[in-house]
């Protein structure tokens, strides 16, 4: 034992952490130990006094030029020498930004989601950033809630299989690495089911629907390691989740064993009196200790109330001792002990050539093609003129999109500007936007959009969504592309030209008014940095689009909440609607769960996407008709390529259970795999899954694993396929 590990047992790395931070937990007085369960925003006036009195233990936004000498105060001038955690929300990306969480989704392509984050973590790490507040794993179903960009859309299996990965990728394989971050899966929980589709909005969520919808993503975050959770901002049945021991303390760490650090959202805590939760301040710091909410972030209840509650109430003392061993366990697993300052080691990260390259690969596979009638992939021949028209073809700060704090529009490629790299002087662009911005009403720019149409071969159309429509606390009621997008659109059909509208936005918008208008569809979520070369890429064909959609695309919002995972009712609603021809009186064969005014069905099903090439897939074949509780679910499926180009497709398995004692969705979805073929070529596709995967939570969350039958597609989306049918026996 060297005299440094003397004096300071708990810095010896050999010991195990649970014994290290006991240690450290033994050396602590009352104040130090509440300074640790507090993470303050980076502007707090007083801040390094604050950091030297042992009063601070973490720092969020705090600017990058400050972090040293932050970290210095808090190593060598402080009694322990704890260091800081420097926290920042680094969502899809730092410097190099990937498509919006949504449209990594849509990849269906986990690895991919894994190499992003851990491609934000490196960049995020050499600056100085120890902790992300990302993945965002609420399900959505929702897509007026601006904050659906950020999720992973509205499938639990897809959102937990993302969320798993993204947390490997920002944690790596050691946590303790200069180059790894800790992750943060938030926001726990229900946050994404705000009523009406508005941000931070009430929510009411019964427990077997929170078990089996909003909880499943959490817990495999929880499983990859995860070593932080963030409490959410909303009032969950009543309760904010902030406040909900329920939550934080009988389900995180009583029945799922979690031994990291919860963290509450910005102010979160002091927003329980808006609820009308907690009566003042310090009934708040009360509460969410109470609850279970170890670090305080941006308000300051539990460091001006804890040490006097603590004076009062003694027996507190345990729960402050539980929070600050969960913030201690956070620090001693990054490493933060051994290497403060590790990011002095982390050079030559940002903007490397590997982590655009990789962007770009994450967008081109975040493309969804919604429709093709035969325009795409191009092949312009010398000569060719494009007409690039539309607010979004050369707007870099739009197309990186929303929870951007880091990356910098002028590093990102938009298409116009890869469509002038791609062909120099080789084809003749006529660029025209048309209008001024996704909302722009102003229609004086037409003219010129549509003689660039009528000169060109060819409209490249790019409309959708600024950056600041989506996000935290943009919600929108309508959700048609805004200002004069669709009637630019209508004006630009008049003139005859092929259409090829690509879209990029945070959130599914409603598309029936615009599809008859273009030839093709191609979405491509708000895609980053690189979103124009990976945009070219698909146009030309030297990739054919294979991402699909994580999320149903409502035709109109009176559908909404539309999701495939829906249950059945007892009068389902019928595909096909038969209207109701006037001056009917009643007519009983409709009596059933379908709209008189517009469809039920949603314009775009969950899990669909087109590629250039085409995919039969042939009839799932089980291995057994008959699965016992406690053997795999095996079924294989022929896939054949029958089209002209290579091409990858996400196959999907769903299952249905037909009778339980709680109604179960229509299909849901429980493995998919990419495919990728060549022109010709077929693949047989194995699918095993453990029969417990066919069990589901009651009301009192017991975990049902209930004997009967099942159906099962395995198929290119939500709505296609046939069911073959097995049992399920005991
Ligand atoms: C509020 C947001 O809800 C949360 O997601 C974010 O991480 C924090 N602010 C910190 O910026």
């Amino acid at each position: 034992m060297n005299h440094q590990t003397a004096e300071k047992p708990w810095l010896n790395s050999e010991t195990p952490i649970a014994q290290r931070v006991e240690l450290l937990l033994n050396a602590m007085g009352p104040e130090e130990k509440i300074g640790q369960m507090w993470q303050v925003a980076g502007d707090l006036k007083d801040r390094d006094q604050l950091i030297k009195d042992g009063k601070i233990g973490s720092i969020l936004n705090l600017g990058f030029e400050h972090i040293t000498e932050a970290q210095k105060i808090a190593v060598y001038q402080t009694r322990l020498g704890i260091p800081l955690i420097i926290g920042r929300d680094v969502i899809h990306g730092f410097r190099t930004i990937f498509p919006i969480p949504l449209g990594q989704a849509a990849t269906f392509n986990p690895d991919l989601v894994r190499q992003g984050s851990r491609v934000a973590a490196r960049e995020a790490s050499s600056q100085g950033i120890h902790w992300t507040f990302a993945p965002m794993v609420d399900i959505c179903r929702d897509p007026r809630w601006g904050r659906i960009a950020e999720s992973y859309g509205e499938d639990p299996y897809l959102a937990s299989v993302l969320g798993a990965a993204s947390v490997a990728g920002f944690q790596g394989e050691d946590p303790r690495a200069a180059d790894s971050i800790a992750a943060c899966a938030k926001h726990f929980a229900g946050y994404g089911a705000a009523e009406g589709g508005r941000d931070y909005n009430t929510t009411l969520i019964p427990e077997s629907e929170l078990r089996n919808v909003y909880l499943p993503p959490f817990k495999a975050c929880l499983d990859a390691g995860c070593l932080t959770f963030m409490s959410g901002f909303n009032d969950l049945n009543g309760v904010p989740a902030t406040g909900h021991r329920f939550l934080l303390t009988d389900i995180l760490r009583t029945e799922w064993g979690f031994p990291g650090c919860v963290v509450s959202d910005w102010a979160s805590v002091e927003e329980m009196i808006n609820h009308g939760f907690a009566a003042d301040t310090q009934a708040a710091a009360s509460l969410a200790l109470q609850a279970g909410v170890d670090m305080e972030m941006a308000s300051a209840t539990y460091h001006h109330h804890l040490p006097k509650l603590l004076q009062d109430h003694p027996t507190l003392s345990e729960k402050i001792d539980q929070a600050v061993r969960h913030v201690l366990h956070l620090k001693f697993s990054l490493g933060l002990f051994e290497d403060p300052f590790s990011w002095e080691k982390v050079t030559d990260s940002l903007l490397c050539s590997s982590h655009l390259q990789l962007a770009k690969q994450a967008a081109t596979e975040s493309c969804v093609l919604l429709k093709n009638e035969g325009v795409l992939p191009l092949q312009p021949s010398p000569g060719t003129s494009l007409a690039v028209v539309g607010p979004l073809a050369d707007a870099p700060a739009e197309q990186i999109g929303c929870w951007v704090f880091d990356g910098l529009s002028q590093d990102a490629i938009t298409p116009l500007r890869a469509l002038q790299q791609t062909f120099g002087d080789s084809c003749q662009i006529n660029y025209a936007p048309g209008l001024e911005t996704s909302r722009s009403t102003d229609t004086r720019g037409f003219t010129r959009a549509i003689q660039a149409a009528e000169n060109s071969d060819l409209v490249l159309c790019f409309l959708g969504e600024e950056a600041i429509l989506s996000g935290e606390a943009h919600s929108r009621a309508f959700l048609n592309p805004p200002g004069a997008q669709e009637e630019l659109l209508a004006a630009l059909a008049e003139t005859g030209k092929p259409i090829v509208l690509i879209i990029m936005a945070g959130r599914p918008l409603l598309l029936s008014k615009v599809l008859p208008h273009c030839q093709t569809l191609l979405y491509a979520w708000h895609p980053g940095t690189m979103g124009g070369p990976a945009i070219v890429d698909l146009l030309l064909g030297r990739f054919s689009p294979s991402g699909k959609l994580p999320v149903s695309f409502p035709s109109t919002e009176g559908q909404i909440p539309v999701y495939y995972n829906k249950r059945n009712t007892g009068r389902p609603p019928r595909d096909v609607q038969r209207g109701i021809p006037e001056g009917t009186p009643l007519d009983p064969v409709d009596f059933c769960a379908n709209y008189i005014d517009s469809e039920h069905l949603p314009l775009f099903p969950f899990g669909f996407g087109l590629s250039y090439s085409s995919f039969e897939l042939g009839q799932p074949v089980l291995e057994s008709q008959t699965i016992h509780c406690e053997d795999q679910l095996k079924v294989c499926i022929q896939i054949s390529n029958t089209g002209e180009f290579a091409a990858t497709e996400v196959v999907q398995l769903y299952l249905r259970d037909l009778a339980a004692s709680l109604t179960r969705p229509v299909r849901e979805l429980k493995g998919f795999q990419r495919v990728t073929l060549q022109p010709g070529e077929s693949r047989a596709v194995t699918f095993a899954l453990p029969a417990r995967q066919l069990a589901f939570y009651d009301g009192s969350g017991n975990h049902l694993l209930e004997p009967g039958e099942f159906d099962l597609w395995v198929s290119s989306d939500s709505k296609s396929g046939q069911p073959v049918r097995f049992r399920l026996v005991q």
